[in-house]
């Protein structure tokens, strides 16, 4: 999924990092864990290593792409799918409310593919609800079904705003694919504020990749979470976004995110302490140095980053094609 703040490409650079400052090798049986997950790359890549893993993300769309990845293990029937792909198209939630047919001036999905969205959606629901799916089915295709149909959005990048004309890869049919399952122990994946969690849970390796900026991930995969919800939520405005009042986060706030920040590393019961950010984000590297510093002994790596896509297109007064990221780490004391 393109994702804003995805560590896809920031693999290698992490991996090679945390295995530097806690001398863990793949194979070593420990826990690792992955609390603003996002798309779930990062906690799928250790739990591949051999890592229990514990995810995390107050989004409801990722906790349920998380549900799949890492607390699913190979075999799973994939025998519904062709069904899925075939089922008559239907005039639900989706359609009513980000397909131009259906009269809402929202143009998010073509028709076709929403009604088809739509079909499976609530086809799930109903084999969840009465038992012919279990949870861990029912999180496998709904987790496919949320990866699959961001790829047919006609929108520039994310869901803040929907494009006038149907785009080119917006225009295909809609098919649903399965998502990869990941080999390794079973995790656990949780759907909270990182801050209540915290002081919950306890593990070796914390990785930590909070939003950088000011912009909600609820506000701009509005789309997604409704999908995955699948809730009937009221919609405002010309994009149509819902209510996500308790999903605002204290790390996309000038005002709040030191505090956020400071309290999270005080809960947090983990040996090491990894944190993601860039140069360019909301704290500043001397603030971070000295909310870490405080806990244990502290040290960061850097890597020259690539912008995301979207960050170009809205604001067109960003000079520099590159950013520097940073990982911080903290070996607690
Ligand atoms: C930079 S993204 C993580 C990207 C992820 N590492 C990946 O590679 O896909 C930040 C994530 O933190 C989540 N988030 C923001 N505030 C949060 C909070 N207070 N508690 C839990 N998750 C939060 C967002 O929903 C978003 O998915």
């Amino acid at each position: 999924m393109n994702y804003i703040g995805s560590k896809y490409s920031l693999l290698d650079f992490l991996e090679t990092t945390i295995e530097t400052v806690t001398g863990y090798q793949v194979g070593d049986n420990y826990v690792f864990a992955d609390l603003f997950a996002g798309t779930g790359i990062v906690g799928q890549t250790y739990k591949a290593k051999g890592c229990t893993v514990i995810s995390n993300d107050i989004q409801y769309y990722s906790y349920v792409l998380n549900k799949h990845y890492i607390e699913n293990i190979p075999e799973l029937d994939t025998s519904l799918l062709e069904t899925l792909n075939n089922l008559p198209p239907a005039q639900g939630f989706i359609y009513k409310n980000y397909c131009e047919g259906s009269g809402c001036g929202r143009n998010y999905f073509t028709n076709e593919n929403g009604m088809k969205c739509d079909a499976i959606r609530i086809e799930l629901e109903k084999l969840h609800t009465s038992g012919q799916i279990d949870d861990s089915l029912y999180f496998y295709y709904l987790a496919s079904l949320v990866n699959s149909i961001d790829k047919y959005a006609n929108t520039a990048s994310v869901y803040g705003a929907f494009l006038k004309h149907i785009k080119k890869s917006a225009q295909k049919e809609f098919q649903l694919e399965l998502l990869p399952v990941i080999p390794g122990k079973v995790g656990k994946v949780y759907n909270e504020d990182i801050n209540a969690l915290a002081k919950k849970i306890s593990g070796d390796v914390l990785y930590l990749d909070p939003p950088y900026n000011a912009r909600q991930y609820c506000s701009n995969y509005h789309v997604l979470e409704t999908i995955a919800r699948y809730d009937n939520p009221v919609l405002n405005g010309v994009t149509g976004l819902r209510d996500s009042s308790d999903q605002k986060s204290r790390f996309c706030s000038k005002r709040t995110v030191a505090e956020a920040f400071d309290e999270l590393i005080q809960n947090a019961k983990f040996k090491y302490i990894f944190l993601s950010y860039n140069n360019e984000g909301l704290m500043s590297l001397d603030t971070i140095k000295e909310i870490m510093s405080r806990y244990g002994e502290y040290s960061f790596f850097t890597q020259e980053y690539r912008r995301f896509k979207a960050d170009k297109e809205e604001n067109r007064n960003i000079a520099a094609d590159s950013t520097t990221e940073y990982l911080h780490c903290l070996i607690k004391q």
